[in-house]
């Protein structure tokens, strides 16, 4: 793959690997909002690009 993206891929392994999503393992309940954080997944994977943000 590097030869298509150049020397980029070297140091971003994380943004397509572990891109950051919406957790329910952090959630706070305020008054009638419940608020979800939104954290790096640590499930390790190829990503489709789709699911990237
Ligand atoms: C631009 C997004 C992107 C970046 C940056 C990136 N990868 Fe990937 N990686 C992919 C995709 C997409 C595939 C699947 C490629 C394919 O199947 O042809 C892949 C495949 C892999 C695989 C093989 C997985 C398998 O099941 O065979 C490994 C290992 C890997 N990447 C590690 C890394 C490491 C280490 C880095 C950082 C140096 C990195 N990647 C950076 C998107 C990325």
């Amino acid at each position: 793959m590097e030869k298509t993206m150049g020397p980029s891929i070297k140091g971003n392994c994380i943004d397509c690997h572990m891109p950051i999503e919406q957790t329910n393992a952090i959630v706070s309940e305020t008054g009638n909002q419940v608020i979800r954080t939104r954290m790096r997944t640590h499930w390790i994977k190829v990503y489709a690009p789709a699911e990237q943000q």
